[in-house]
């Protein structure tokens, strides 16, 4: 199973605000929407409140709390179990927030990642990943807009 972050951050490694994203890029979402179209999405319990608990239509969602268990998705309190559940998927997008992308960023194979630009104040920051370009994580897919850029970075593996 390949384990993909997608995630939007600013120049600073802001992604949220308030428990909401600090901007609005429609062509983002779109973004957002076609590539995690079919595939399971796990994302932690602020995130699925920030979707006013309904489900992301076409994915499989998957839930991470410990403190609620929602009758309409599965919800796990471990991130183990729920990686556990969605083992036999050729690949799964773990789409936030702050505290998953964290728990989650060593185990991860590629991050498909929204670089915003514009400054933006927050209050829920991405784990450095940016330290680590070159020995870690390897750049190998750009398309540059006006606004952000979309960047993809895959793991750099030692072959042989
Ligand atoms: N820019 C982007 O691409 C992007 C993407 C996603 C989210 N965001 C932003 O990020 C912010 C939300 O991030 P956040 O860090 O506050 O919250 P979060 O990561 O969405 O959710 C945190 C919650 O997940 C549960 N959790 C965490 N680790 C767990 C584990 N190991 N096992 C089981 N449950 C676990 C806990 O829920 P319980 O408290 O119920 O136990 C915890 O309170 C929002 O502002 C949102 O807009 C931005």
């Amino acid at each position: 199973m390949k384990i993909v972050i997608i995630v939007a951050h600013d120049p600073n490694l802001v992604i949220g605000k308030d428990g909401t994203l600090p901007w609005h890029y429609s062509e983002d979402l779109k973004f957002f929407k076609k590539v995690t179209m079919g595939s399971p999405i796990l994302m932690g319990r602020v995130v699925f409140e920030e979707l006013n608990e309904k489900p992301l239509p076409g994915r499989e969602n998957v839930i991470l709390s410990r403190s609620k268990e929602y009758e309409h998705v599965k919800t796990f309190d471990s991130i183990d179990r729920a990686l556990d559940y969605l083992k036999t998927h050729e690949q799964i997008f773990v789409i936030g927030g702050g505290e998953i992308y964290k728990q989650l960023i060593d185990q991860t194979d590629e991050l498909i990642v929204t670089e915003i630009k514009k400054e933006h104040k927050g209050d829920t920051y991405l784990v450095d990943y940016r330290k680590d370009i070159g020995t870690i994580w390897r750049e190998v897919w750009r398309d540059e807009h006006e606004d952000f850029s979309f960047i993809r970075y895959q793991r750099i593996r030692e072959s042989g």
